[in-house]
C-alpha cells in the first residue's frame, strides 16, 4: 500500500446507513414509575404484542398527567431533531414534521422479554427507560444489521475476528438506564432481552409518523388521516 498515490482524494461514503439517536431526559422518572403503574392498575389484562409474559398497556396519548405530557414533548422534540439530522437532504413536497402515533408503557417482571420484531406502518419509533438499573443482567435492547439474511450467507469467517465493529456487527446491544430516549428508523429489527433481576423494568415504546404541516394530515399506514 506503500506506494498509494496521496494525491489521490479518496471518499468514504456510508450508504444506507441505520442512525440511532441516544439522548439522556432529566424527567422525574419516580413520578412516571407511579404513573405507570397506575395506569397498569387501571387496565391489568394490557396488550400481547412482541412481549413474552410482562404488561403492555393500550394507545396512552390521551393520558394528560403533568409528567408524561413533558415526555411527550420531550419526544416530539427529539423527533423533530432526529428528522432533520437523519433527512437532511430530502426533498418533501411539503413541510413535514414528526408526530407521534402511538405510545404504550411496558412493565416487565423477571424473566419477561420481547421478540425480534419492526414496527410497521411508521417511519421512526423508540424508547425511553423509566425503571432500569442500568445493568444489562435486567435486559438490553439489541439491534439486529438490516443486511438481515444477505448478512448470513456472506458474513466474516469463523476463526478470523475477535471482534467485529458497527459496520459489521450482526447484533449491536445497548444497556439502557434511567431517562434514556432511543430513537431510531421503524424498520430496525430490535429485540429486548430476559429481565433476569427480581426488579421490575419499565419503558414507554412510541412510533412516530410524518405529518403535513399545512392539513395536519398524517399517514395512517396505506390511508391519509
Ligand atoms: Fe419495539
Amino acid at each position: 500500500m506503500n506506494d498509494l498515490n496521496e494525491n489521490n482524494e479518496v471518499n468514504f461514503i456510508s450508504l444506507f446507513t441505520t442512525p440511532l439517536m441516544e439522548v439522556q431526559l432529566d424527567l422525574d422518572v419516580e413520578k412516571l414509575t407511579e404513573l405507570a403503574f397506575e395506569i397498569m392498575n387501571r387496565d391489568k389484562r394490557g396488550k400481547q404484542i412482541s412481549n413474552i409474559g410482562g404488561w403492555q398497556s393500550d394507545i396512552i396519548l390521551e393520558e394528560n398527567q403533568e409528567e408524561l405530557k413533558k415526555l411527550k414533548k420531550e419526544i416530539t422534540q427529539h423527533l423533530q431533531l432526529y428528522h432533520s439530522e437523519a433527512f437532511r437532504g430530502m426533498v418533501f413536497k411539503e413541510n413535514v414534521t414528526q408526530n407521534i402515533s402511538e405510545m404504550w408503557v411496558n412493565v416487565n417482571g423477571k424473566h419477561h422479554y420481547n421478540e425480534w420484531h419492526i414496527h410497521p406502518y411508521s417511519t421512526l419509533s423508540g424508547a425511553y427507560y423509566i425503571k432500569h438499573d442500568g445493568s444489562s443482567e435486567q435486559g438490553n435492547i439489541s439491534f439486529k444489521h438490516p443486511a438481515g439474511t444477505y448478512k448470513n450467507i456472506a458474513h466474516w469467517p469463523e476463526g478470523f475476528v475477535e471482534n467485529l465493529n458497527e459496520v459489521t456487527a450482526e447484533v449491536v446491544n445497548i444497556t439502557p438506564k434511567p431517562n434514556m430516549l432511543l430513537i431510531f428508523p421503524s424498520w430496525l429489527e430490535h429485540k429486548v432481552e430476559i429481565n433476569l433481576k427480581d426488579d421490575t423494568r419499565i419503558s414507554s415504546s412510541f412510533n412516530s409518523r410524518p405529518i403535513l404541516e399545512k392539513t395536519k394530515k398524517m399517514w395512517q399506514g396505506n390511508i391519509w388521516r
